[in-house]
């Protein structure tokens, strides 16, 4: 009786790993991007994205007056049809009762916009709100010699720590695209971002890194995520339409970091190319 027990329990452990794997594949998840007015918010919550991806200024909705606000669009706008506070409410009201959460990723361009979006993100970023929350920012410079000022890192991990369940996407600038084909993240660049996660940061962390610059990176992103496995680490691979991407080599990069760890926000042409396996079992 033993035996046949300890015989089944053998053979049940490779079932449950693979239901596991398959539910943490992150790749699966999708991607909606500047969810920046009504009409699109509408829509994406009509779909079957699950990620939205919106970005924060500070300004006006159409038609209010009054002190500026965090809204939602895209520097250089300054006017929008929907504030932060309705953006999110709507995201919580769509959630409410829904077995299919929907999360969203707010991407932040300046410390001014982060700094006076807090009291909206805090009503939404209390723990018996449980839709995913991201807060993203780029915070260092990075390649290829990127000259875009970073938002303030020392400030924007504080800020964020003011929200522990929320994940914090912490990124670098990139001067990527068009005529620049070629480049990498540094080990410099990693570091930089390695010593502040370590020293300053307790809870769930994604770095965003850009495909055709990442997969030249696959040694130094493997440090920076096996540093930052207590904190659960996570990329986020994105790429812009246009950039040069060698397919392989991202598809190394996705294998060998594991599925259950890549997010992957890339336009579909890219997708398809990389022809994921189905089965983490068999040999590729
Ligand atoms: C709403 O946002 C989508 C996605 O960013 C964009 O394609 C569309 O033009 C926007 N519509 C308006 C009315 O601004
Ligand atoms: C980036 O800067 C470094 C150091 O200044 C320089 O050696 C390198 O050539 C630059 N790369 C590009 C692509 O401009
Ligand atoms: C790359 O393109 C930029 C802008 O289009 C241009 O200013 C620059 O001279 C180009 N560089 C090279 C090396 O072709
Ligand atoms: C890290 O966060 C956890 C959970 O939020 C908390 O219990 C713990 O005290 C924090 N640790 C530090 C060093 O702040
Ligand atoms: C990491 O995941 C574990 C297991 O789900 C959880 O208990 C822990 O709080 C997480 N820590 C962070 C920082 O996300
Ligand atoms: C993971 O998800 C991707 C995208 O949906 C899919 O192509 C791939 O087959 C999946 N692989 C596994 C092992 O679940």
């Amino acid at each position: 009786m033993l035996v046949l027990m300890v015989g089944l329990a053998v053979l049940a452990a490779p079932l449950v790993a693979g239901e596991e794997e398959i539910m943490k594949n992150l790749t699966t998840v999708t991607w909606a991007h500047a969810v920046n007015n009504k009409t699109y918010l509408e829509a994406v919550l009509a779909s079957d994205i699950s990620m939205l991806e919106a970005d924060i200024v500070i300004g006006h909705v159409i038609g209010k007056d009054g002190p500026p606000i965090p809204i939602m669009a895209h520097p250089p706008a300054t006017t929008s049809d929907i504030s932060l506070g309705d953006f999110l409410t709507a995201v919580l009201q769509y959630n409410n009762g829904n077995p299919k959460q929907k999360g969203v990723k707010l991407d932040f361009k300046s410390i001014e916009a982060f700094e006076k979006s807090q009291e909206q993100i805090a009503q939404f970023s209390k723990p018996e709100v449980t839709f995913p929350l991201w807060l993203n920012a780029d915070i260092l410079p990075g390649p290829v010699n990127a000259t875009t000022t970073p938002v303030d890192p020392l400030k924007f991990i504080a800020l964020g720590a003011k929200h522990p369940r929320a994940v914090l996407s912490l990124g670098w600038t990139t001067n990527y695209g068009g005529n620049i084909t070629l480049g990498e993240y540094s080990r410099e660049q990693i570091g930089t971002m390695l010593r502040l996660v370590n020293e300053r940061v307790n809870q769930t962390v994604t770095f965003p890194v850009r495909a055709g610059l990442a997969s030249n990176s696959q040694p130094v992103l493997l440090d920076l995520l096996r540093e930052t496995a207590s904190l659960n680490s996570t990329i986020t691979v994105w790429s812009s339409e246009g950039d040069a991407v060698e397919v392989d080599r991202l598809r190394a990069l996705i294998l060998t970091v594991g599925l259950e760890k890549t997010y992957l926000d890339i336009p579909h042409d890219l997708a398809a190319k990389l022809h994921l396996p189905s089965d983490t079992n068999l040999n590729y």
